[in-house]
């Protein structure tokens, strides 16, 4: 057997940065970090213990995390108007964890989205939910398939009354209709948990819809997709005391013990970050995503939820079958340095998940490194060319990308 050396592994890991320069990277669940913020990642903290809470440790040499996590938690509860914050877990799947371990019991009814309308796997059987109750019944949605069906969704809870309903999801469109389900959740005593995973940058940037406002109990979340990361999970609300003690212990000793100190140090910078430039910043997203699916519209592809406008997210949506299917039009369009998933479409069965119909793209990391809509136009015509007229266009790509390598909205050309 081949010995691996500290040479190869090194290796590896300079060739993902290289490579990831030059890459146009559209994964909906990620971002970057600025070059300021991941000069921190191989600080002190990376070492270090901190179970318990600021001020009440288990261990010792805990005075500076205290005060940075401290600080973190105010700064979420002023974004997102909120009393109490759990920034301990994490991952947005042990986020989910924490809440689940601690409000369903053992065959529970629970109603979230199906993974084919887009719910995660942690809200499914299979997944952390899964681990408490396995009577986890889908949400109907209406014939697009991008929307729950509120009237049918009111009756299933008034008929089975749910403990919990999760709303949120992974390919995400469009807001979750909260408001109108919280007089039935508030009849049936039924709690509303919605996981923001994927749009609490957008939320935090004021452009999508406010939850907690809305009438959910809690958020849960990972920090990573349209929020500027590092990659951790995170729970807010503003439930009464004595509930919250149940998400704290949910999360430690529930769901975590070390909760990885260097990289909450770096999410108290990134939130500053969040913080100045949040706003513009989540507002650009969905303009670029408004016009990369317009853009791919025109260049040819079906381009899904065209008439609700494509999307109000990060996200676009595309099914690409007619061309092959989207495990062979990623693979394809990787080849060409563009990255991204493929995904099912609401419409599909179950079992075509090793080769579904679709693709989605995320815009959340190209906006951050500064492209706007004439970017987007381009970047819908190197797709075009690749997946409609099979051309090779790893060198266009290239040099796109080499324009947009700073990481903007961040500190990284400031004094701060
Ligand atoms: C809706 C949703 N919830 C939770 C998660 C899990 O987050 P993490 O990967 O941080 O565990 C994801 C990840 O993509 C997600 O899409």
């Amino acid at each position: 057997m081949n010995k691996v050396n500290f040479e190869k592994t090194a290796d590896l890991i300079n060739k993902q940065d290289e490579w990831r320069d030059r890459c146009i990277n559209l994964i909906a669940s990620e971002n970057v970090q600025s070059k300021k913020v991941r000069s921190f990642a191989g600080s002190d903290f990376t070492h270090r213990y901190a179970e318990g809470h600021p001020g009440e440790r288990y261990y010792k040499g805990t005075n500076f995390i205290d005060q940075i996590e401290s600080d973190l938690k105010l700064n979420l509860k002023n974004i997102f108007k909120c009393e109490h914050t759990e920034v301990r877990p994490i991952s947005g799947t042990n986020s989910n964890e924490a809440i689940f371990s601690k409000f369903v019991n053992k065959e529970d009814i629970v109603m979230a989205n199906s993974t084919p309308g887009g719910g995660h796997i942690s809200h499914h059987r299979l997944g952390a939910l899964g681990k408490f109750t396995k009577n986890i019944i889908d949400f109907p949605l209406t014939a697009d398939g991008y929307h729950l069906d509120v009237e049918k969704t009111k009756d299933l809870i008034n008929r089975i009354k749910p403990k919990i309903i999760v709303l949120g999801k992974s390919l995400f469109l469009f807001p979750e209709p909260i408001a109108e389900l919280r007089d039935v959740c508030e009849q049936n005593k039924t709690k509303i948990i919605y996981d923001g995973a994927h749009v609490l940058g957008l939320i935090a940037g004021k452009r999508f819809q406010d939850p907690l406002e809305d009438g959910a109990l809690m958020v849960s979340a990972s920090t990573h997709k349209t929020y500027f990361g590092s990659q951790r999970g995170l729970i807010l609300s503003n439930m009464d005391a004595e509930s919250w003690r149940k998400v704290d212990r949910g999360a430690f000793p529930g769901s975590s013990s070390n909760h990885h100190l260097g990289t909450l140090a770096q999410m108290a910078l990134s939130t500053l970050e969040f913080m100045e430039f949040g706003e513009d910043y989540s507002g650009q997203i969905i303009k670029n995503a408004k016009h990369l699916a317009v853009s791919l519209g025109k260049e040819g592809f079906k381009v899904e939820a065209k008439e609700f406008g494509y999307t109000e997210s990060h996200q676009v949506a595309v099914n690409v079958n007619e061309y092959g299917g989207g495990s062979l039009i990623s693979t394809l369009l990787e080849q060409n340095d563009i990255i991204l998933n493929m995904n099912m479409l609401p419409h599909e069965p179950l079992k075509n998940h090793n080769n579904p119909e679709g693709l989605r793209i995320g815009v959340a990391e190209m906006t951050r490194y500064g492209m706007n809509e004439p970017e987007m136009e381009k970047i819908a015509e190197l797709m075009k060319e690749v997946v409609i007229e099979k051309k090779s266009v790893k060198e266009e790509v290239n040099k796109l990308r080499a324009g947009y390598q700073e990481v903007k909205y961040s500190f990284d050309n400031t004094e701060a």
